[in-house]
């Protein structure tokens, strides 16, 4: 005979069944997690700043919480907790803060990767691309000029100069266009350059995130740079959209191999430690032209800069393989500079001969002149060395030809009507 189990035993076994479940899954569930991490990370007990903002506002820090930095200790009051004579500090809470942490800030624990952003193009260089000198102190404008890649000489980088279209477009439009892009390189008023912040978003500062062209692309897009399109489109791209998810992103800095990432993207080329390469802020050091430049010449260490490019492809590529791609590249580059030349010839040539002013952007004739070389003699450079066939052919040499019978036959028009003496 079989004694039956009491109906209270049975239903007090399936109430802790369920309750164990129900325990399992609310702290695995992603929320809950995240909250018991929050309470465990380092800087809440001891952090005020985080332990008030946890109610003022939480999203930054539960991002901050999720971080690489935070885990290592890193606190608030580290970034944001400045001296008393910073003029971009103000009081808050019985501290000094600021809320927009530079350069300066950073530079208390990553030294290298500040000097090196400092000597690159990234910095001092692009802002002047919009303003000129205007804002930089003599201390920052003496650290600018020590940019290795900021040419001024015979190359004609013109890089001293205020743009023409800030005055045109004026401040009712460049706060919301090239400065947002361009501020990465502005000068702050606490004596550093930049804005580390427009590539290692607050508060995560992933390095899975920064490593992804989407970062890039936030600037590194559209008619007159569309490195973001053209990468798209290459082989390498295509591996990162279709395989991308599988990679290891967050391998540690310096420690980047073939077997974390098969395939390059923008951060692989330009800037990371890979394969025992060391990594580099100074973009500007695995680069052998001035690509941006109407006529395309060499940079300084153009060769040492190109070999450094191409230890990188050598990682995946063969050398004859990666000599190819270049010659090709190269020669692209030499048509484009040519026809870019020749249409500056005609348009110096009616300057010259009182045809037209030299100021910009006052005909069609300038608009024309200037797309033919700023997008099309630009994309079609940028498309044969990143592997992008369709800006090098259709949005790049095509449209480029195009202008320069434009500005042909816009120039036999306008000389035409100046010996018949029609006004
Ligand atoms: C007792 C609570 C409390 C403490 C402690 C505190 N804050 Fe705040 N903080 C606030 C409140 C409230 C605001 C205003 C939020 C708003 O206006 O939406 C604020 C705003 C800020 C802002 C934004 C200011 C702006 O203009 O955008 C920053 C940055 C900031 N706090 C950083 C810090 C840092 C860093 C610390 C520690 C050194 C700190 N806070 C300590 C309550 C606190
Ligand atoms: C590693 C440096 C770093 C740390 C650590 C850090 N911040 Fe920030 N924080 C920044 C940067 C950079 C910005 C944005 C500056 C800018 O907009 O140019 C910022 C902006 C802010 C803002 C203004 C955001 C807005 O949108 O108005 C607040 C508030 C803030 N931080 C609070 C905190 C709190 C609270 C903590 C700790 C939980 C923290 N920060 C930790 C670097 C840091
Ligand atoms: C008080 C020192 C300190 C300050 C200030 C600081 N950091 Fe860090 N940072 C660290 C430490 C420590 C690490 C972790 C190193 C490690 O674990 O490999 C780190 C790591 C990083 C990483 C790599 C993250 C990862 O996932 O491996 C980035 C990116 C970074 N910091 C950017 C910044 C930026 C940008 C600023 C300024 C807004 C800044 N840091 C300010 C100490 C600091
Ligand atoms: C979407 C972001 C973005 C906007 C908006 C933008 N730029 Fe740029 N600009 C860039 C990037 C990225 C480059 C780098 C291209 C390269 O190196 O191949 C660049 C390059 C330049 C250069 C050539 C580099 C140099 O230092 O001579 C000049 C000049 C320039 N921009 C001026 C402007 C002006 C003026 C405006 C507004 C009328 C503007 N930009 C708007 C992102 C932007
Ligand atoms: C906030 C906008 C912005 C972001 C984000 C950005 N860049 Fe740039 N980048 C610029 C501007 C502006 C220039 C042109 C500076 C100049 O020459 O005046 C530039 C220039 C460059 C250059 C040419 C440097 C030289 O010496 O001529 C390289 C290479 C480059 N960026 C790579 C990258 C990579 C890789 C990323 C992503 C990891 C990135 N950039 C993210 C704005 C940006
Ligand atoms: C396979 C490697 C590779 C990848 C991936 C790559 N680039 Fe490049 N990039 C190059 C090479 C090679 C050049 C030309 C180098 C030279 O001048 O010798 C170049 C040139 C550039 C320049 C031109 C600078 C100038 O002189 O005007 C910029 C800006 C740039 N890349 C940004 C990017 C961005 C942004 C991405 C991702 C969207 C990207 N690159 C992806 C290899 C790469
Ligand atoms: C143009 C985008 C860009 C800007 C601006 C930028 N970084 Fe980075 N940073 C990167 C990329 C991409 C990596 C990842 C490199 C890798 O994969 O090895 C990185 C990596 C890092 C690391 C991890 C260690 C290392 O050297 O690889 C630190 C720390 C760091 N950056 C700090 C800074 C600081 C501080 C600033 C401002 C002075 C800054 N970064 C500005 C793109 C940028
Ligand atoms: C991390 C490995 C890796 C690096 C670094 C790398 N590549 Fe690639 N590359 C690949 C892979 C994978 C493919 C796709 C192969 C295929 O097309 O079947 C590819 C494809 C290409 C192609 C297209 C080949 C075709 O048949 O269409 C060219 C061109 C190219 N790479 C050039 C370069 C150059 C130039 C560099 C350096 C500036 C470089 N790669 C760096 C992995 C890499």
């Amino acid at each position: 005979m079989t004694r039956k189990i009491p109906q209270s035993v049975i239903i007090a076994t399936i109430l802790t069944v369920v309750i164990i479940i129900a325990i399992y899954l609310l702290t695995s569930l992603p929320t809950g997690g995240e909250s018991v991490k929050i309470q465990n990370a380092s800087f809440t007990g001891g952090d005020k700043c985080a332990s008030c903002h946890q109610r003022v506002t939480p999203d930054i820090v539960f991002q901050y919480a999720t971080s690489t930095m935070s885990k290592a200790g890193v606190k608030c009051e580290d970034c944001h907790v400045v001296e008393e004579d910073n003029p971009m500090g103000y009081n808050h809470e019985g501290f000094r803060i600021t809320s927009t942490p530079t350069p300066k800030q950073c530079s208390r624990c990553h030294v290298r990767e500040t000097e090196e952003f400092e000597h690159s193009r990234h910095a001092g260089a692009a802002w002047m691309a919009l303003k000129g000198w205007e804002g930089f102190s003599p201390e920052q404008k003496k650290l600018t000029e020590s940019i290795p890649e900021l040419t001024r000489g015979p190359n004609g980088i013109p890089t001293a100069t205020r743009n023409a279209l800030i005055d045109i477009e004026g401040p009712k439009v460049t706060p919301a266009a090239c400065e947002t892009c361009h501020s990465i390189g502005k000068p702050n008023a606490d004596g550093s350059i930049g804005n580390c912040n427009k590539c290692h978003l607050r508060h995560e500062f992933s390095l899975s995130q920064v490593r992804k062209p989407e970062v890039c692309g936030q600037c590194h897009l559209g008619p007159d740079h569309p490195q973001e399109e053209i990468y798209h489109e290459s082989a390498h791209g295509v591996m990162y959209a279709t395989e991308g998810d599988k990679w290891n992103w967050d391998q540690k800095p310096g420690r980047l191999t073939v077997q974390d990432m098969p395939a390059p993207t923008c951060a692989t080329c330009h800037m990371s430690g890979f394969e025992g390469q060391g990594s580099t802020h100074e973009v500007g050091t695995r680069l052998s032209k001035f690509l941006f430049a109407p006529v395309s010449k060499d940079r300084p260490n153009a060769v040492q800069n190109r070999r450094n490019m191409q230890e990188v492809c050598y990682n995946c590529h063969s050398k004859p393989f990666i000599k190819n791609v270049y010659d090709r590249a190269d020669s692209v580059t030499s048509f484009v500079n040519e026809k870019v030349t020749e249409a500056t010839e005609i348009i110096n040539g009616l300057i010259k001969d009182g045809i037209i002013t030299s100021e910009p952007f006052a005909t069609q004739l300038s608009f024309d002149a200037f797309d033919l070389w700023h997008y099309y003699g630009r994309t079609a450079k940028f498309g044969a060395y990143m592997q992008g066939p369709d800006y090098v052919q259709w949005h790049g040499v095509y449209p480029m030809l195009n202008r320069l019978n434009k500005v042909k036959e816009e120039a036999k028009r306008l000389r035409a009507e100046k010996r018949s003496g029609i006004k």
